[in-house]
């Protein structure tokens, strides 16, 4: 299959965009892998990867008057706001299409939280834009247990969290990632739309821990902390305060039941349903053994 719409992907070596590349690239799709260093690049048929700074106008004038659809994503950092509306800028200028932007559920431009504030600032910019635009607002991701629990499971076989018994739909990010693919080919139905996207299961880190035990068939337990004992582990690790309470509001959100929530927005936009955490466990069972 091939594209007629040359596609941006900002974040290609991210949790989300390496899974886009990956699956465009499956698909015989063309697009442009964009990355601050390319030696972080990771050769694929179709993919062609170009270095760019979203501080840097001139490097984003060169990638983006290339194509017509952008996938927006970068991590949250003191410049998120400026550097994501640098892209959109740009694209507006080089009379881009559509842009696809990744960020946060709840995402609004006075919240508290470091992660919903800065991705409700440029969802703001982006709908006032004039550029065509399909905001995806996912769940948690499963993948971030890679890095927050790989290595306690490895050592201590065990799940440090301060959910209590609360549930979250976490989402895979290959899921997230098939989903910017649908929206991307098909753009003329998703114009100027935003969505809530969840896994298909709102689960506990109890049932997460079952789901890696099974997977590495060795039992693994869920600590179930408070929220003193969290932000004390949070400090240990050198956490900035701000970057703790959200956090904690984060985790005391589930514990109180306001993150089980599901709906069937991943399964309408893939025909599918949606990864679960025993297919999530089997396939990365090798960063758990
Ligand atoms: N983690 C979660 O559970 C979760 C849940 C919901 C929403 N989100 C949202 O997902 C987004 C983050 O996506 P992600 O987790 O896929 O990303 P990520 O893994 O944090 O990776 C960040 C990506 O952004 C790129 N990047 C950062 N600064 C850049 C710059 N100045 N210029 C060009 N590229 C830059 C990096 O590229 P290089 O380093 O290669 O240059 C990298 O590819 C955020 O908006 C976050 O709020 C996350």
């Amino acid at each position: 299959m091939t594209n007629q719409n040359q596609i941006a992907v900002f974040g290609a070596t991210g949790k989300v965009g390496k899974e886009l590349i990956q699956q465009l690239s499956q698909a015989g799709i063309t697009a442009i892998a964009v990355t601050r260093d390319k030696d972080k690049a990771k050769a694929l048929p179709y993919i062609q990867w170009m270095e760019a700074d979203m501080n840097d106008i001139n490097s984003l004038e060169k990638v983006i008057e290339q194509c017509d659809m952008i996938f927006l994503a970068s991590n949250v950092n003191q410049n998120f706001t400026n550097e994501q509306n640098n892209v959109i800028k740009v694209a507006v200028k080089n009379a881009v299409k559509h842009i696809v932007k990744l960020s946060s559920p709840g995402a609004d431009k006075n919240s508290e939280n470091f992660i919903a504030r800065p991705n409700g600032e440029v969802e703001e910019y982006l709908k006032t834009s004039g550029v065509n635009y399909t905001i995806l607002q996912p769940n948690t991701f499963m993948q971030n247990w890679l890095d927050y629990f790989a290595e306690t499971i490895q050592k201590e076989r065990k799940i440090y969290e301060a959910t209590g018994e609360g549930k979250k739909p976490f989402l895979d990010t290959r899921d997230i990632a098939a989903c910017a693919i649908t929206v991307l080919t098909n753009s003329e139905n998703h114009i100027n739309k935003t969505y809530l996207l969840t896994g298909g299961e709102s689960v506990s880190y109890g049932q997460v821990a079952q789901a890696i035990s099974s997977a590495i068939k060795e039992p693994v337990t869920y600590i179930s902390m408070t929220s003193e004992q969290a932000k004390t582990r949070m400090k240990s690790f050198g956490m900035p305060d701000m970057m703790i309470n959200t956090f904690i509001a984060i985790a005391e959100g589930q514990r109180n039941g306001k993150a089980d929530f599901v709906n069937k927005q991943v399964e309408e936009l893939l025909n599918r349903k949606p990864i679960d955490i025993y297919k999530f466990a089997e396939d990365y069972v090798q960063y758990f053994k």
